[in-house]
Formats: C-alpha cells, sequence, structure tokens
C-alpha cells in the first residue's frame, strides 16, 4: 500500500469522470453541518507586538490570548514576511510536485521522521480510505534539509521557514505572557532554540466527485503553532463551537493554529483546533503547512507555574515530543486521538 500511485497520477488520467472506490467515504464526509453565516476570525496584528507602544503591546498580548481561547485559529497580519515569498513558496512546491514521479523516488515513503518524505494521502499503510491529496514534508529546523529541485526551491524554502519562526517565536512570547508567565518562558522551557520545525505541502488536485472524497480528515497538528499559507483556492475548513467553518483568509494574512503542544502545556486553556480539508472539481489547490515545536527531546507537560496560578491539578501527562511526533505520523489521522490518549 505504500507504492499506491500519486493523487496527481490518478487525477490527471485521460476522461476521469468518477473517483477510484479506494478514495470513497460512505456515508460522505460532506454530512456535518457547515456554518452558513459569515462568522470573521480573530485578526491579529504583528507588527504591534514587536514594534507597538507598551500599551498596543498589552492590548494585542490581551486579543492573542482571547484568539487561543475562543478560536485556536486566527489570522495574522502585518507579519513581515515578504509576499514575493510566500508566493515563491507555494510555486516551490507545485514545482516538486510536477516533477516527473521518477525524481521524485528517492524521497518516497520511508521512515516518519526522516527529513525529506513525500508521499499520498496521509498513512497509506493503515489507512481504509485514502485522500484526495499527495504530500511532500521536509525539516527545516534545527538542521534545515531540501530536495534538490526544483531550481531555487532551497533558498526560497530557506528564507521562508527563517521568517515564519521568527514570528513563531515571537507569538509564543505574546502567548506565555497572555497566560501570566513570563514572555521567555515557552521558549526556555520547551528549548525552542532547538526547536522543531517541519514544512508539510499538500496537493490536493481537481477530483471529479469532490463530495464523495476528502482531502484531510478532521485532525488537529502536533507542536504549538502551525502557520499555514495557500494558493488561494478554498477547501480548508475549521470547527468552532461544534460546526464546521468555511475559512478563506484575507490577501497577505497568514493562518495560524494552536498545535496539540500548547495544549498539553497550557493544561487545555488553549485547545489545538480541529480542522480538516475538502477538495473540489475546478481547480489544484495547494497549502503549505509549517509546524513549529518543541525540541525533539523536551518532554512537554502542562507549565507547574501556571498550574500554580489556576490552582488546578495537570489534566495531561508529559510526553517526550519525539514519541508523541512518532505517533501521530504513523498513526491514523483521526481527530484528537493522540492527545486523548494524554
Ligand atoms: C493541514 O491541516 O495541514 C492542511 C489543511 C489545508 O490544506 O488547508
Ligand atoms: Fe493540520
Amino acid at each position: 500500500p505504500q507504492n499506491i500511485t500519486t493523487i496527481r497520477t490518478i487525477a490527471e488520467s485521460p476522461g476521469l469522470t468518477s473517483i477510484p472506490s479506494a478514495y470513497t467515504f460512505t456515508p460522505t464526509p460532506h454530512d456535518q453541518v457547515v456554518s452558513e453565516t459569515q462568522i470573521s476570525l480573530p485578526v491579529i496584528d504583528y507588527s504591534l507586538l514587536t514594534s507597538g507602544t507598551p500599551h498596543q503591546r498589552s492590548k494585542i498580548v490581551h486579543d492573542l490570548g482571547k484568539a487561543c481561547q475562543d478560536w485556536g485559529f486566527f489570522l495574522m497580519i502585518n507579519h513581515g514576511v515578504p509576499e514575493s515569498l510566500v508566493r515563491s513558496m507555494i510555486d516551490g512546491c507545485r514545482g516538486f510536485f510536477d516533477l516527473p514521479e521518477e525524481e521524485k523516488e528517492e524521497y518516497r515513503g520511508k521512515h516518519v521522521l526522516d527529513p525529506i518524505r513525500c508521499g499520498t494521502s496521509f498513512n497509506a499503510s493503515v489507512e481504509k480510505v485514502f485522500f484526495w491529496k499527495d504530500f511532500l514534508k521536509i525539516l527545516s529546523h534545527p538542521v534545515f534539509h531540501s530536495p534538490s529541485k526544483p531550481a531555487g526551491f532551497s533558498e526560497t524554502s530557506l528564507g521562508y521557514s527563517k521568517r515564519a519562526r521568527e514570528a513563531a517565536r515571537e507569538l509564543l512570547k505574546g502567548i506565555s505572557e497572555s497566560l501570566g508567565l513570563d514572555p521567555n518562558y515557552i521558549e526556555k522551557a520547551l528549548n525552542l532554540e532547538q526547536g522543531l520545525q517541519v514544512i508539510a505541502a499538500n496537493f490536493y488536485p481537481p477530483c471529479p466527485q469532490p463530495e464523495l472524497a476528502m482531502g484531510m480528515p478532521s485532525h488537529s497538528d502536533h507542536g504549538l503553532l502551525t502557520f499555514l499559507i495557500h494558493n488561494g483556492i478554498s477547501g480548508l475548513q475549521v470547527q468552532h463551537k461544534g460546526k464546521w467553518v468555511n475559512i478563506n483568509g484575507i490577501p497577505n494574512s497568514i493562518l495560524v493554529n494552536i498545535g496539540d503542544h500548547l495544549e498539553i502545556l497550557s493544561n487545555g486553556k488553549y485547545r489545538s483546533v480541529l480542522h480538516r480539508a475538502m477538495v473540489n472539481n475546478k481547480a489544484t489547490r495547494i497549502s503549505i503547512a509549517i509546524a513549529h515545536g518543541p525540541s525533539l527531546d523536551t518532554v512537554v507537560s502542562p507549565a507547574p507555574e501556571l498550574l500554580e496560578i489556576e490552582k488546578k491539578a495537570a489534566a495531561y501527562i508529559g510526553i517526550k515530543y519525539k514519541e508523541y511526533l512518532e505517533i501521530h505520523q504513523s498513526n491514523k489521522l483521526d481527530e484528537k486521538c493522540n492527545l486523548d490518549r494524554l
């Protein structure tokens, strides 16, 4: 099953009008309620965190805490990552997916923590029904890796991953503060200097029966904060107050969501958010998630200082990030099943 054909190859087969049964979900994944009303996501102005007046900074720290508590998901604006860099990153990933299959062979289907790995679905060796997507995963920190093709991709992804990491660390200072902790608390306790950063690019080609297929099932992310950029084609849904909400973002913003390890550290005060990806029959969607986590050997547990402040008992058992990651990546992607075990 590891060697199943890429979804790109299937989607490009001439005259494809229906999807292979291996991709058909029954009952359909679309039977859950999607909120019809236009909901506005919290917007966080990053520039106020880094160069606002003390008053602006304390207001944005407060807003950040509220966004983490109410949504676990927000739009970051004025983040300083050049629009051209975001566009090159998306073009570069598209270039990788478009390479002839034999040129991607060396990166296919190996260990979940290999520095560069591409494949199809999420984890075809354990899935009953496959997802309509191909992926490329790259570890970009503490050691930077990159496939050698397409040309220029390595420079682009190094540039983007550095800017993203800088912004993630700055947000985590604000988030520490919003929890009543020292601004450098998360940075130090989770050894972010050596923090893991994973780039996960997703390629969802047009699907002739989008209502029967799924790009990515409902799941939460590992790590602390994930940044998501995409090529402007909609498909992302986020769960909010028990309903699925379509998310499109606003130009030049980066979507940010809370991962499982921030939920553990905050003892459940800030929860990782469930999200999923739908497919469509018109255009290829490309999304690039970049996950920021602790260092691999950090044991993450609820912050003792926070338990003290809130007079609460720990609601999660500590676990080494590397172990959690291996479980998360080699299991089925299924809601919050890994976190629920702690
Ligand atoms: C992800 O959850 O990593 C990607 C979701 C998306 O494609 O929007
Ligand atoms: Fe995700």
